[in-house]
């Protein structure tokens, strides 16, 4: 084993930590003062723990789901996000609201296996099914208080070499990833026991193509009407929009970046993996084997119709909801009383978000909406306070393109 200095540094006591760290890269003592964090949360959550990361955290409002109004926690560091996602909440609420229902909601992981006989495994796994569901459910006996429990198995060739024997649990009110590897674990453990097989891996799978939810909404076109065009003409041109995102990949990464936007924002407010949301997504988004936008919208008679189905792979307990404060106190402010309305949710806001991007895009462009939050942001990031801003941010409108030094240089003007 390679030997380092840092071996071992994750045994290190907090201040031992932060004082090897300041040394080695030479942090001034105001530096490392804001560094320290005594919280024990997160000092047990992670290896290495320095100090918390913050990062703003706001609420979307009007965004209304299957009836009932949702203020919901969003954790993002653009701008625009929140603003928009309101807005486009907003739009959604002046049709019928957002309908969003969880469709399927099961977990899913592999075992591959190589070099083995396919008919023979194929036949051995159908004849000991219920066997294999108690091995996995047996490993984990506390998935089944909770209602869930392993559901379907399956057999997929890969190639000559290597079949994918694919394991589905309904994980409940989790997220279900350590629930599924170690069913995994054992039910390979299990096969090698019983059919000599040599597994490569086992392990979950990040495609949820079976935990998705539907999202429906439409807005009326009065609501879409601008200054300069008609809500009819603006409800043609998102509809436009969400054609391209089907038929163009480098649209669709766009698109649907529009729609993580929202997304990522709430699930991280909630305490959730939201790299694996995030895998999840863009994989489906791929699924038919060409990267489309994860969004559809259309015309009606009366108006714009929009759908969304995405995969959400989020718990309502377990994992960081648990130990993170703020995620409990998030499913309070959002109303969620379930993994299933956090599903709900949290994908309502993807639909608003992507509405909001597209109407800015087909109508004034993204710059305009977007210009005073990013010079509030440019203004703050060259260290404009509060009572500043306004002043600042006047200024900077009436230039061209501002950047840095114009900053620097009105606050050095007002300061004088
Ligand atoms: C920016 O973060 C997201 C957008 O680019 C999304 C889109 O283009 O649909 C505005």
């Amino acid at each position: 084993m390679i030997k380092t200095k840092w071996d071992h540094f994750y045994k290190k006591t907090y201040q031992q930590r932060l004082d090897l760290i300041a040394e080695e890269v030479g942090l001034s003592a105001s530096r490392l003062s804001r560094l320290v964090n005594d919280s024990t949360v997160p000092q047990n959550l992670i290896e290495n723990f320095l100090t918390d990361y913050p990062l703003p955290a706001g609420v979307v409002t009007n965004l209304k789901v299957n009836g009932q109004e949702h203020l919901v926690p969003m954790v993002t560091e653009e701008p625009s996000v929140i603003a928009a996602a309101s807005n486009g909440s907003k739009l959604l609420a002046s049709g019928a609201g957002i309908k969003a229902e969880v469709v399927s909601h099961l977990i899913g992981g592999q075992i591959v296996i190589k070099d083995f006989p396919l008919a023979e495994l194929t036949q051995f796994v159908d004849e000991h099914r219920f066997e294999l569901f108690a091995v996995a459910n047996g490993s984990h006996p506390h998935i089944l208080q909770y209602g869930g429990g392993a559901q379907k198995v399956g057999i997929r060739k890969l190639d000559e070499h290597f079949t994918s024997v694919d394991l589905a649990v309904d994980p409940g009110e989790a997220m279900g990833a350590n629930t599924i590897n170690t069913m995994l674990e054992a039910v390979a453990a299990w096969l090698q026991q019983k059919l000599a097989v040599t597994v490569t891996m086992a392990i979950l799978t990040n495609f949820e193509a079976e935990r998705i939810v539907q999202v429906n909404g439409n807005v009326p076109f009065s609501a879409l009407a601008t200054q300069s065009m008609s809500g009819e003409t603006v409800a043609k041109r998102i509809a436009d929009a969400s054609r391209i995102a089907q038929i163009d990949h480098y649209r669709a990464a766009t698109h649907n970046k529009g729609i993580m936007n929202g997304i990522d924002a709430a699930v991280i407010a909630f305490g959730n993996d939201w790299r694996a949301v995030e895998s999840a997504a863009h994989s489906y988004a791929a699924k038919d084997g060409h990267y489309r936008g994860l969004s559809q919208w259309s015309i009606s008679a009366t108006g714009l119709v929009g759908h969304l189905t995405i995969p959400m792979p989020i718990g309502y307990v377990g994992g960081a909801t648990k130990v993170l404060p703020l995620a409990k106190i998030n499913q309070q402010i959002a109303q969620v009383l379930n993994v299933h309305e956090e599903m709900k949710v949290i994908a309502a806001v993807g639909l608003a978000q992507n509405l909001a991007a597209l109407k800015a895009l087909v109508t004034d462009g993204i710059q305009k909406g977007h210009m005073n939050l990013q010079l509030n942001s440019l203004a703050m990031a060259n260290g404009a306070t509060t009572e500043e801003l306004p002043l600042v941010i006047d200024r900077l409108r009436k230039m061209k393109q501002p950047d840095s030094t114009d900053v620097k240089q009105i606050l050095r003007q007002l300061r004088r």
